[in-house]
C-alpha cells in the first residue's frame, strides 16, 4: 500500500489534511484506529474564540488568529462542495464576569488586543444585558465581536465527505503499530493487522493519543489526554444569539435551540466518564448564568479527550523524525485551528511557506523536561 502521504488520525485534523492535500493533488490515506471523528472533533462544543481563548499576545494568539477568517471560507467551501451548512456562525463571544473584581480582571487581561486591530469591547451591565436579554444580572463582561460558533460534527462531516470526494481514503479500525523508518526517515506506518502503508511524508494527527504511536519519538508527556465533560440542553427555541462563556462554564447555542455547556478540565488519563460531580457542576454555573435554563429539558452528556501539551501551544511541523510532521496537541482549540493546521502541512509537504511561522509550535521545545512542566505552574514557581 503506497500513497504520498499517510495521516495518522482520522480525526478533523487529520481529515482536514487528507481534504487539502488530496485537493492539492496528492495520493493520501488517513489511519483511524476507532472510526474518523470518534473523538474530541465529535465531542466539541464548536467556541471558535480567537479573542476569547487567546489570554494574552504571543504564539497561540497569533495561530488562533490566523485560524477564524480561514474557517469563512471553509464553510463557503465545504457549503459548495458537499451541501452540508456546518453551522458557522459569526456574532461573537461574550465573556461574563461574575463580580466588579473579575470584570476589572477581565479588561485588564484583554487590554492587550487594543491597538493590534483585534476587536474588544468592555461592556457594562447593561449593555451586556442587552445583547443577550436572558444573562442573569451581572456586573459586566467583555465581547469579542470577531469570534464565532460553529457545530463541530456537521464540520467533521463535511470535511471528511470533501476529502473522500478529493480521493482521500479512509481506514477504520486501523490500528497503528508502528510509524516505519529507514535511515532514520519516516517512510511509512504499519498497522496492527499487518498491513503496511508506505508513504514519502507520515503525518501525526493523532490527538491525545499522539505520544502513544510508536516511532513517532515523542516524550510521553509531551501531549496529554484533559477531559472535557459537556451537556446538552435542549430548549423549544433559542435563548441565545451567541456564545457566552461565564467563570464557571461555557454555553454554545445551536440554531434549533440546543444549548451545549461546556466544559470540565480534567487530568484523569483516558478514563471516559461522565461523572455527577461533571454534570452537577456545569448545570449549576449554566442555570447561574442564564436563569431560563433551569427549564430546559436534559439532551445528552458526553466526554472527550483534549491533547493538551503544557505550554498550551500545539506541536506543528517538522519533527524529530526526518519525513514525519505533527499536527497535534490543539488543546482547546482544535477546531478553530483545524483549517490553519491543514494548511501549514501542505505548504511544507509541497514545499512551500507556511502561512505563519511555525517556529514556535515546534515540537523541539517539549523535549526539555522542565517546558513540559504545564504553563501555569511555571508561572505560579515565577
Ligand atoms: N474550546 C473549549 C474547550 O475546550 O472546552
Amino acid at each position: 500500500m503506497t500513497a504520498d502521504v499517510v495521516v495518522i488520525g482520522g480525526g478533523v485534523m487529520g481529515s482536514a489534511c487528507a481534504w487539502v492535500l488530496a485537493e492539492a493533488g496528492r495520493s493520501v490515506v488517513v489511519l483511524e484506529k476507532s472510526i474518523p471523528g470518534a473523538e474530541a472533533s465529535s465531542a466539541a462544543a464548536g467556541i471558535l474564540g480567537a479573542g476569547a481563548e487567546a489570554h494574552g499576545p504571543g504564539p497561540l494568539a497569533e495561530l488562533l488568529g490566523a485560524g477564524l477568517p480561514r474557517h469563512a471560507a471553509w464553510a463557503r467551501r465545504l457549503g459548495r462542495q458537499t451541501g452540508i451548512d456546518v453551522e458557522f456562525r459569526e456574532g461573537g463571544v461574550l465573556r461574563v464576569a461574575e463580580t466588579a473584581a473579575s470584570l476589572r480582571a477581565l479588561a485588564k487581561e484583554t487590554a492587550w488586543m487594543e491597538g493590534t486591530g483585534r476587536k474588544r469591547r468592555v461592556l457594562s451591565a447593561a449593555e451586556v444585558r442587552k445583547l443577550e436579554p436572558a444573562l442573569a444580572k451581572s456586573p459586566g463582561g467583555v465581547f469579542f465581536p470577531e469570534d464565532a460558533r460553529i457545530d463541530p460534527k456537521k464540520f467533521f462531516r463535511a470535511v471528511h465527505v470533501a476529502a473522500e470526494r478529493a480521493g482521500a481514503r479512509f481506514e477504520s479500525g486501523a490500528y497503528v503499530k508502528e510509524i516505519l523508518t529507514e535511515n532514520d526517515r519516516a517512510v511509512g506506518v504499519a498497522v496492527e493487522s499487518g498491513t503496511v502503508y508506505r508513504g514519502k511524508t507520515v503525518v501525526l494527527a493523532a490527538g491525545s493519543w499522539s505520544t502513544l504511536v510508536p516511532g513517532a519519538k515523542l516524550p510521553e508527556d509531551a501531549v496529554i489526554p484533559a477531559r472535557g465533560q459537556v451537556v446538552e440542553l435542549e430548549l423549544p427555541r433559542p435563548v441565545l444569539s451567541r456564545v457566552v462563556a461565564g467563570p464557571r462554564c461555557y454555553l454554545v447555542p445551536r440554531d434549533d435551540g440546543r444549548i451545549l455547556v461546556g466544559a470540565t478540565v480534567e487530568f484523569v488519563g483516558y478514563r471516559r466518564e461522565v461523572t455527577a460531580r461533571g454534570i452537577r457542576d456545569l448545570l449549576d454555573a449554566a442555570v447561574t448564568l442564564v436563569p431560563a435554563l433551569g427549564d430546559a429539558t436534559f439532551g445528552a452528556s458526553w466526554s472527550s479527550f483534549r491533547p493538551y501539551t503544557a505550554d498550551e501551544l500545539p506541536l506543528l511541523g517538522r519533527s524529530a523524525v526526518p519525513g514525519l510532521l505533527l499536527a497535534t496537541g490543539h488543546y482547546r482549540n482544535g477546531i478553530l485551528l483545524a483549517p490553519i493546521t491543514a494548511e501549514i502541512i501542505r505548504a511544507i509537504v509541497l514545499g512551500k511557506s507556511p502561512p505563519l511561522p511555525v517556529d514556535p509550535y515546534a515540537a523541539k521545545r517539549l523535549e526539555t523536561a522542565e517546558n513540559r512542566a504545564p504553563l501555569r505552574a511555571r508561572r505560579n514557581r515565577d
